[in-house]
């Protein structure tokens, strides 16, 4: 036991970090140094002399080391916020196991684990909370069954979106909020019942007045929201996704937890896309973070392997599970002398695709962890709503196994050694010129791909950039009629070793016919980096469009509005500064990445900060309306 906490309290300096990168269909690229990756910032705690290294060894490595499968492990820990882990041992699940624990050492604990000296990590401070009209809920403001959760086209019809083209120039911030203790945001806002929903990187969960930006209820969780935030129409519940692999329930009224669940016994799985309501189901699709775990040449890698999960939205209750690798078996060991176990990996980062007319589900995988690389990764997948039983799946790469040790240049790099090209944006059913329906997906290759739905026999391709590890096409794509808005990243990245042809280099947004998959335009983003640190101009969040207009938050922190017919820049606004928000606060925008915008009754909601893989950090909620 000594020995393996040891070796973890050195790894974990990387394996957390790298964690606390939030590692996503993203895998870090250009990262030379532990310094590239921000996590929390301010001073730190030095783990081999904490004080708090023994009591964890004592009382919760038995299950945190890997005794426990659905025991977090310690990178997880190592990204929530102290004061989360400190209540998780008095008030939440861990209390009985930390009964023995004086108050000062549940607190040195949470010190060891988060690096962070409890005293210098300031509380949130509470946003101001609503009053009188402001308080209440629209209950007219029914939501609609649009964006990630409900319709992974990310289009937002005129009706919600209250937002004229001829208006989009005149868009002014109206109102920000500063995320406390927030480096970086990955919950999509969503507008529902006349209220912003919204959760963030400590846990919490908003729901705010969307016109004045105070505060109808707050519900503290213990891990950071990671996926949209989906509105359930009938039952007035939301649902979302945590970093530990949980799904939660909400009474959208009074911010209540109605029930928590688990959707993996594996102690790296991580909810990454939003879960997707549909058919009296909830569809949820499970990511795992393991594949940093192979950065420690002693890891057995791996064990996971991606699914989804179709749960009853009323209670979690899990209905029936769809894997995409085979099982995990003995596959000899690495040059190391530790032992391989594969087929694994596959991890689902996307949200799952509903098809009502069908009865069917579609979703993407990220490549295989481990050898040997099998047809479940980076493929398209489509199942029996009903059952979960797999009618097709069709692999876009064939033989793509990979992990950190491939970065690192450690023997645990699986001999197919990449290319890392996870089927990373939702797949979207969209509607082409022949009446028929095309399963479009984007892929961090930097290709779009047309399947038939019912055959997944691959109709067309078109590359659009030369791809990476973070995108190609990273978060989501979104579809106007039968024409799809695709954002290319293409970070210009070598840090691995690999070089991308520059001559490909697609990073922006280009416009498709869903038909035949031919280019209708491209607008290649300017880049306005000039030498600054953490700057790439391309497109790794999710764009959302509009009528007429599609937006797309770039990394350099531009937040650009582009003319849906021609690619011109209708509007554009520099996210990427501090800014005066709610309460007195500032915030501050930075990389624009993961989700992108809503759009509701003319006002657009985005958030801004990145401080994960390169990226710059930020913590703001940005809202903004046309001025009259
Ligand atoms: C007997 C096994 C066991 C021991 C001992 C144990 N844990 Fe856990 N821990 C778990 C399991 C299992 C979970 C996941 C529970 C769940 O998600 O419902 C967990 C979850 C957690 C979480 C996440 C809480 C949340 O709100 O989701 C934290 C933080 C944590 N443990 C800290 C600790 C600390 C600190 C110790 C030592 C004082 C400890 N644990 C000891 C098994 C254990």
């Amino acid at each position: 036991m000594m020995f393996k906490a040891g070796r973890l309290a050195v790894l974990s300096g990387f394996a957390a970090l790298a964690l606390a990168a939030g590692l996503n269909a993203a895998t870090p690229t250009r990262i030379k140094s532990t310094e590239d990756l921000q996590s929390r910032a301010g001073p730190t705690i030095d783990p081999e002399t904490a004080p708090g290294r023994a009591i964890f060894e004592r009382a919760c490595a038995m299950c945190h080391l890997g005794g426990v499968p659905k025991a977090p492990s310690p990178g997880f820990l190592a990204m929530l916020a102290p004061d989360a882990i400190v209540s998780a041992m008095t008030t939440g699940v861990m209390r009985q196991q930390s009964a023995s624990l004086s108050a000062a050492e549940k607190i040195q604990v949470a010190e060891y684990l988060t690096r962070t000296p409890y005293a210098s990590y300031q509380r949130p401070a509470p946003p101001p909370r609503c009053k009188g009209a402001a308080a209440k809920f629209d209950m007219t403001d029914v939501p609609a069954a649009i964006g990630w959760g409900h319709d992974n086209r990310r289009f937002v019809p005129t009706e919600i979106a209250g937002l004229a083209k001829a208006d989009v120039p005149k868009l002014k911030l109206k109102w920000a909020f500063a995320y406390p203790a927030a480096t970086h945001i990955r919950s999509q806002p969503t507008v529902a019942w006349g209220t912003l929903f919204v959760g963030s990187q400590d846990g919490t969960v908003y729901a705010f007045d969307p016109d004045t930006g105070c505060t109808k209820w707050t519900n503290r969780l213990s891990a950071e929201v990671r996926t949209a935030i989906v509105a359930d129409a009938a039952s007035k519940r939301l649902y979302f996704g945590d970093l530990l692999g949980k799904v939660h329930a909400l009474d959208a009224m009074t911010g209540k937890e109605l029930w928590a669940a688990k959707m993996s016994d594996h102690a790296d799985a991580t909810i990454t896309g939003t879960p997707t309501l549909g058919g009296g189901q909830l569809f949820v699709p499970v990511s795992s973070l393991e594949v940093v775990q192979a950065g420690n040449p002693a890891y057995p890698c791996c064990t996971f392997r991606g699914s989804v999960v179709a749960v009853d939205p009323a209670t979690g209750t899990e209905k029936w599970r769809a894997y995409t690798a085979g099982q995990p078996v003995p596959q000899g060991k690495t040059t190391d002398g530790t032992q391989i176990l594969g087929p694994s990996g596959a991890p689902v980062w996307n949200s799952p695709t509903y098809d009502a007319a069908t009865n069917r589900v579609y979703f993407g995988s990220g490549e295989n962890y481990s050898s040997p690389a099998d047809d479940g990764s980076d493929a398209v997948f489509a199942v029996d709503a009903a059952t979960g039983k797999r009618l097709w799946n069709t692999q876009l790469t064939v033989g793509d196994a990979w992990n950190v040790g491939c970065m690192m240049g450690l023997g645990s790099c699986p001999k197919e050694g990449g290319p890392d090209y996870d089927v990373a944006a939702s797949p979207m059913l969209v509607d082409t010129a022949t009446g028929a329906k095309m399963i479009v997906v984007g892929q961090k290759s930097g290709q779009a791909w047309g399947l038939d739905p019912e055959t997944g026999k691959v109709k067309w391709m078109t590359r659009l950039g030369h791809g990476g590890t973070q995108g190609g096409v990273h978060f989501g794509m979104s579809a106007e009629g039968t024409r799809v808005f695709v954002p290319i990243n293409d970070m210009a990245d070598t840090g691995d070793a690999r070089l991308y042809d520059p001559a490909l280099r697609g990073a922006g947004l280009h416009a498709l016919d869903a038909t035949n998959g031919n280019i209708v335009w491209q607008a290649k983003a300017e880049n306005k980096c000039e030498g600054r640190k953490f700057c790439d101009p391309g497109i790794s969040a999710a764009v959302t469009s509009i009528p007429g207009v599609v937006f797309g938050g770039h990394l350099d922190g531009m937040l650009r509005a582009y003319d849906a017919d021609s690619g011109a820049v209708l509007w554009q606004y520099d996210t990427n500064q501090p800014m005066p928000a709610i309460g007195g606060q500032t915030a501050k925008g930075g990389s624009m990445s993961g989700p992108g915008a809503a759009v509701w009754k003319g006002k657009v909601f985005v958030n801004s900060g990145y401080g994960m893989y390169s990226h710059s950090p930020g913590n703001a909620l940005m809202v903004f309306e046309a001025a009259k």
